[in-house]
Parts: C-alpha cells; sequence; structure tokens
C-alpha cells in the first residue's frame, strides 16, 4: 500500500475546501500571513485521518470534507503560535509566520484560522443535516481537544525550565499537545462517517496512540533527521531546552562525559554548531534513541489494535499503514 500516494491525493481534495474557506480577503496583509503556512504545504495527516475514519465505519469520503479541512486549519494555526512560543525560524522549508510579518500579525493569522475551524466545520454538519447528538459532540471533541492542545503546549514550556522531567510526564505532555489532535481527527471522521458509540471511542484511542508515537518519532527526527527533508532546524529542540523523551532517557542513563556534553547545549540559545553537534553525538551514545524508537514502536501496535473492532476495508488497511508511517517517516 503507497501510504505517500493516499496521502497526496487526499491532501489535494484537502487543499481545494481549504481555498473555501480561506480565499483571499481584507486586509491582504492578513490574508497573506494566514495563508503563508497552509501554501508552504506539509503532510496533511491530520485530515487525512479524519477522511480515513470516516471512510473506515462506512461513510464517504465527500462526507467529511470540511471537517477534515477544519482540522487542517486548527493544525496550522498551532504550528504559528507554537513557532512564537519555541522562537523557530523555519518550518515546511519556509520562513516561519512570525519571522515574515512579526509576532502581532503572526498571533493574529493563527486566531483567523482558529474562527475559520467552526465555521467549515458547522457548514459541513449543516450539508450533512447530521443529527444534534452528533452535531454536539463533534464541536465538543474540537473544543476539548484545542484545550488539551494549550495545556500540553504549557506543560511544554515548564519543563524547559525543570531540572527532572520524567517520562511519565513526557508521555502526558504529548498525549495533549499533539495526540490530542490526532484523537479528534479520527473522532470527528468516525462520527460524521456514521460511526458507532463503540467504533468513535476505538477510533479516537487509535489517534491518541499514534499520534504520541507521532510525537516522539518527531522529537527523534528533530536530533537524527535531515534539514531539508524534515524542513525544520535540526537541534533547534536542544538549544530551547526541550525536555523530549530522547534528553530525558539519554540523561537518565549517560556517562558522565556524554551528561556534560548534553547539559552545555541544553537550553543554550547561542550554542554554537559544534557544541550542537556534540550534544547529539552523545545523545545517540547512551541508546537513548534506540530506547524512544521502541517505545513509540509499542504506542503504533497498541494504536493498530484498536483496529480490530472494524469491518475489513480498504480505509481500516490505510489506518494501519499511516500508523507504520508515522514512526517510519523521515519528514
Ligand atoms: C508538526 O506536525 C507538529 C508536530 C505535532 C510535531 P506535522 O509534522 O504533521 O507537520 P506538517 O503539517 O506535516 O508540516
Ligand atoms: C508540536 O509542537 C505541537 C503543537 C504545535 C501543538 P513542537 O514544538 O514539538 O513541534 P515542532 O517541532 O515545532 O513542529
Ligand atoms: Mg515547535
Ligand atoms: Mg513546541
Amino acid at each position: 500500500m503507497d501510504v505517500l500516494k493516499y496521502l497526496g491525493d487526499r491532501a489535494r481534495l484537502v487543499e481545494r475546501e481549504i481555498d473555501r474557506w480561506v480565499p483571499t480577503f481584507e486586509p491582504e496583509v492578513l490574508a497573506k500571513a494566514t495563508r503563508h503556512l497552509i501554501d508552504a504545504g506539509g503532510k496533511r495527516l491530520r485530515p487525512c485521518l479524519v477522511i480515513t475514519a470516516c471512510e473506515a465505519v462506512g461513510g464517504r469520503t465527500e462526507d467529511a470534507l470540511e471537517t477534515a479541512a477544519a482540522i487542517e486549519l486548527l493544525h496550522n494555526f498551532t504550528l504559528i503560535h507554537d513557532d512564537i512560543m519555541d522562537r523557530d525560524e523555519f518550518r515546511r522549508n519556509v520562513k516561519t509566520v512570525h519571522e515574515l510579518w512579526g509576532e502581532p500579525m503572526a498571533i493574529i493569522a493563527g486566531d483567523a484560522l482558529f474562527a475559520k475551524v467552526f465555521e467549515a466545520a458547522a457548514e459541513n454538519v449543516r450539508r450533512l443535516n447530521l443529527d444534534g447528538n452528533r452535531i454536539t459532540e463533534l464541536f465538543d471533541t474540537i473544543s476539548k481537544a484545542s484545550f488539551e492542545i494549550c495545556r500540553g503546549q504549557a506543560m511544554d514550556m515548564m519543563f524547559e525550565r525543570m531540572e527532572n522531567v520524567s517520562e511519565g510526564e513526557y508521555m502526558e505532555m504529548v498525549a495533549k499537545k499533539t495526540g490530542a489532535l490526532t484523537e479528534a481527527s479520527t473522532k470527528v471522521g468516525a462520527l460524521l462517517g456514521g460511526g458507532t458509540p463503540e467504533q468513535v471511542k476505538a477510533l479516537g484511542t487509535y489517534g491518541l496512540l499514534m499520534g504520541t508515537a507521532f510525537q516522539i518519532q518527531d522529537d527523534v527526527l528533530g536530533v537524527t533527521g535531515d534539514r531539508k527533508k524534515f524542513g525544520k532546524p535540526i537541534g533547534s529542540d536542544i538549544r530551547e531546552g526541550k525536555r523530549t523523551l530522547v534528553v530525558i532517557r539519554a540523561l537518565s542513563s549517560a556517562s558522565k562525559k556524554d551528561k556534560a556534553d548534553i547539559l552545555r547545549a541544553l537550553g543554550k540559545r547561542n550554542a554554537s554548531e559544534q557544541e550542537i553537534e556534540a550534544a547529539i553525538h552523545a545523545l545517540s551514545r547512551t541508546g537513548a534513541i534506540d530506547y524512544v524508537s521502541e517505545k513509540a514502536r509499542k504506542l503504533v501496535v497498541e494504536a493498530k489494535k484498536q483496529l480490530d473492532s472494524l469491518p475489513e476495508s480498504n480505509a481500516r488497511d490505510m489506518l494501519s499503514a499511516l500508523a507504520d508511517f508515522v514512526i517510519e517517516r523521515e519528514f
């Protein structure tokens, strides 16, 4: 099964839909800042999850299109604000919104995308003439996920200043900042596709687990990845002092020298390239990368188990392949 082709085909559908919700508007500068990151591309994984979950419970692709677009808009909103928080200059191989337009305009560009989420989802439930309970659950799911992301992001920032962060605390943080949105993606897809409460629950759990694995892999790529393929700077998590699982694990098992190499660069914004490189080598030497990759792999196995209760279909197979993709990817 060709996951990349599948993602690409779904991405085109979603992009056409996004154009309906974020067209050019006045003031032009806000429209440009709002479109910038969307136009830079991205994997469109979350809207693909919405559509595929919808299909996996017997719905049609077109039943979930507006909400798939809405979830991608929500994702892009969180990325614009995340790049301000993380002081990152590049994403999707282009300059970040705040780098180009300044922080105040980037904040409002994110807010504009967040507003559009609810407009697009409202159109979807209107078009399908969805029943009241499903409508309530759909908006409840999107609202609650948005709040969980805020909590996860706050934890992520608090951890930068903490001496010791446990694996458990990290897992809770990533389940919120990243897992909550992949969980909401599959849940709303299943709701729109007419899934039973059990199917909505199973697909939600699948989304949460695969999203958590996705973030662990993202943290690995943040130190071992290829900058061009990944589209984001390598080592910036180290400069920011992020307590990723790789760092947490490495610090708990590193030799004295490796620990010193890691701590020299961790949280040092003006660390030299050599200092970052030394930290990355030390992280690898501890075996932490193998350890966290194995942890992500186990999460993917658990995620795929959730699919057992669904009827056989191409969509179910694709969800299984997408779960593998999140830990095999290099971008
Ligand atoms: C980036 O998500 C933010 C994380 C949760 C790590 P993606 O890696 O899905 O970003 P795009 O949309 O493909 O750029
Ligand atoms: C991803 O945050 C989660 C959200 C944007 C909510 P990160 O800070 O870990 O991801 P990247 O590396 O900037 O994409
Ligand atoms: Mg970031
Ligand atoms: Mg962040």
